[in-house]
């Protein structure tokens, strides 16, 4: 596997790859995971080359602590990406990424960017998508994978690929989850044994939302699961939305559409977690 620090010498590599090749990305934030593998495992399927990034981009975090304490295990992902064989790994440094200082864009995403974790953390996309527009103009991938935990980050980088990057495919991956339910994230590093424990509990009221979903309406099913999380004492429910599993729009009725997402995000101690899981109704 190549490792590749700087901008420059990656446009040249790249350059000079052959027209026939085609090049999966992979965009991560190191501390990788089974479901990062998933993801570059299905571009080592798809694409004759794989790249994988691993940069912590500051512009996404609203919160400096958070920033601060994300996990970072540099030498384990290296291993891993050799092990399942990708070809390019792309470690670049704030100063390569943003060489100008970090950037004031302003990205138009509609009303896609203003619920959820938009509203929970203000200005996250906007730092994600200068992040994965820079990233996207230095590697010109033809294909880049992004896992459906992140739906809201998914449903946006679709548009900024709309808006921006047409010749580049958004390849949507499942999320992978342990053996108790819980997604895997890079921040489930952080959890204690005391909030390990207790952040299975996350999934297993998505699935009894689900469940709840044949026979309850939407705000009856809003009430039910803010009732549970506050008698929880481990886990705090930051948000819980029913929406339009497309336009990610506030969901009042089961009929306003064929497919709602329930979301959430979920205060276990100091970590945040959020997931999902589809509501197919009729
Ligand atoms: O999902 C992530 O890990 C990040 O938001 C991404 C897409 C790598 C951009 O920093």
């Amino acid at each position: 596997m190549k490792i590749i620090s700087s901008v420059h010498v990656l446009s040249v590599f790249l350059s000079r790859l052959s027209k026939k090749d085609t090049l999966g990305f992979v965009p991560t934030m190191g501390a990788l995971h089974q479901g990062h593998v998933s993801l570059v495992k299905k571009s080592l399927h798809q694409n004759s080359l794989s790249l994988c990034s691993i940069f912590v981009n500051p512009t996404q975090f609203n919160n400096k602590s958070d920033l601060k304490n994300y996990p970072n295990r540099l030498e384990e992902d290296i291993k891993l990406l050799k092990e399942i064989g990708c070809d390019i790994l792309f470690t670049p440094s704030i100063k390569e990424i943003y060489p100008d200082g970090l950037p004031k864009k302003e990205y138009d995403f509609g009303r896609l960017d203003k619920v959820m974790e938009g509203a929970n953390r203000p200005g996250h996309f906007n730092g994600v998508a200068m992040v994965v527009s820079r990233l996207f103009e230095i590697i010109q991938p033809q294909r880049a994978y992004f896992g459906k935990k992140d739906i809201q980050q998914l449903a946006i980088i679709r548009c900024l690929a709309a808006q921006k990057f047409k010749n580049i495919e958004i390849v949507p991956c499942c999320t992978l989850r342990e053996k108790d339910g819980l997604a895997m994230s890079s921040r489930n590093l952080l959890l204690g044994k005391r909030y390990r424990a207790a952040a299975p509990r996350i999934y297993q009221r998505l699935l009894s939302v689900q469940k709840r979903s044949k026979n309850n309406s939407v705000s009856e099913l809003r009430v039910w699961m803010k009732d549970v999380f506050e008698k929880d004492r481990d886990l705090v429910l930051e948000y819980f939305e029913i929406a339009d599993a497309k336009s990610l729009n506030k969901s009042n009725n089961w009929s306003d559409s064929p497919i709602h997402v329930a979301c959430l995000a979920v205060h276990a101690g100091t970590t945040r977690l959020i997931d999902n899981i589809l509501l197919e109704i009729n």
